[in-house]
């Protein structure tokens, strides 16, 4: 952290605030017309520096879509916190903000920070119920610092849980599983629920209460690694490498009821191969198109659409998207009282992917879109 400062004062003192009235020092006897700054407004002045969007991609992201620059934070008003970051997480839907393309979210603008969730530890307060040393969920970016609005931070209590599973099991992630799941999917016990990005945050918390709620799991992923960790530690009940030249012939022996609940993160091949196996009245949650990602154009190939909607009308098929925050006010309470006990309990487990340091966050987000991560893609910015 640096001290920054307005009005001539050196880079080591305190920044001098200067509100509408003006400012002298101390005496008043500086400069004309003479201002008045109170002894109450002398603040520190925090530098931050960020990863912003350089360039929009075309297909996948590259390092050259992102600039780190350095900036100086604004000083604190009423009701605000600064936040020095410690975990940025990294997600798939950031890959939509960079592009123009309509969503259900606005873009990133070129030159503007990347957006992201955060876990922050306050460093200065004028919010109450925030005091320095406070842990806090936070929405503050590809960044150092952040001076947010305490209305939008959720405290943490290290003591619960390590504080980064915030923005993986505990968090935006496995809310995702649990409201789309259960809201949407409704497994039941004794059926079968197929996931694929199935080592991540999203599809190993889906697979888990799958379990929890009597059902079987079966995970996609991608390579033999994952696939054995989808068994061995997270106890799906089977588990199959879409990369493998039999993905589909081994993923049908692997549901011979066929399959009640779809919980669809990625498209591509992997649903068409899934699709075939939906039983009469099967539910498809409809939370992410990962596959589709990156795609610059409409993919080559047959137009598979009369048959999509010939398969959901003859099997009754109920298919239906979701973006997570529609669930939030009905569902939040639930999630974290179930998901805090479950991972307590060690009935829900997870895995991390922690990159050290902020200026490797572009390789890692461009990694994760490849499927080069191995569980919840976090950065530690600092400790
Ligand atoms: N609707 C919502 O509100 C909401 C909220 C959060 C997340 N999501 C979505 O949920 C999905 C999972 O998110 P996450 O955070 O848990 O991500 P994640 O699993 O940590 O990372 C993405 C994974 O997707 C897999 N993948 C990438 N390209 C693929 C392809 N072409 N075919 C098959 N798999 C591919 C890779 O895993 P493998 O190596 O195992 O293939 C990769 O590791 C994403 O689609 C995300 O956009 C939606």
């Amino acid at each position: 952290m640096r001290f920054g400062c307005y009005v001539g004062v050196s880079r080591e003192l305190p920044l001098l605030l200067v509100d509408e009235t003006g400012w002298n020092f101390d005496t008043g006897a500086i400069g004309r017309p003479t201002f008045t700054v109170s002894r109450a407004k002398l603040a520190t002045m925090v530098e931050t520096t960020r990863i912003v969007l350089a360039s929009r991609p075309e297909g996948a992201p590259t390092a050259a879509n992102f600039r780190t620059e350095t900036a100086e934070l604004p000083p604190l008003e009423d009701g605000q916190v600064l936040l020095r970051t410690l975990y940025l997480s990294l997600d798939p839907y950031m890959r939509g903000r960079m592009s123009t393309a309509k969503s259900y979210a606005k873009p990133v603008e070129v030159g503007a920070v990347m957006v992201g969730g955060t876990v922050g530890e306050v460093l200065e307060s004028r919010a109450p119920g925030f005091a320095k040393g406070d842990v806090a969920l936070a929405y503050s970016g590809w960044q150092t610092h952040d001076v947010a609005d305490a209305s939008g931070l959720r405290k943490l209590d290290p003591g619960a849980a390590p504080v980064s599973t915030a923005l993986g099991v505990l968090g935006m992630p496995g809310f995702t599983a649990y409201s789309g799941l259960l809201k949407i999917g409704q497994p039941k016990a004794g059926e079968t629920v197929v996931v694929a990005a199935a080592t991540g945050p999203v599809g190993s918390a889906v697979g888990q209460i799958a379990k929890i709620k009597g059902a079987r799991a079966v995970g996609i992923a991608g390579g033999p690694k994952k696939c054995a960790y989808l068994l061995d530690e997270f106890g799906f009940d089977a588990a199959i490498d879409h990369r493998a030249a039999d993905f589909a012939e081994q993923l049908k022996a692997a549901v011979p009821d066929g399959i009640d609940v779809y919980f669809e993160n990625v498209a591509g091949p992997v649903a068409e191969a899934v699709y075939p196996l939906l039983n009469t009245y099967a539910r498809v949650p409809v939370c992410g198109l990962i596959a589709n990602y990156n795609a610059a154009g409409r993919p080559d190939g047959p137009d598979n659409l009369p048959a999509f909607y010939s398969r959901i009308l003859i099997k009754s098929l109920t298919i239906r998207g979701f973006i997570q925050t529609e669930f939030v006010e009905e569902v939040f309470p639930d999630f974290l009282r179930d998901m805090t006990e479950w991972v307590a309990d060690g009935r829900v487990r997870y895995l991390q992917d922690v990159t050290e340091g902020l200026e490797h966050a572009p390789e890692a987000f461009i990694g994760m879109l490849e499927g080069r991560n191995f569980g919840k893609v976090v950065v530690r910015v600092a400790d």
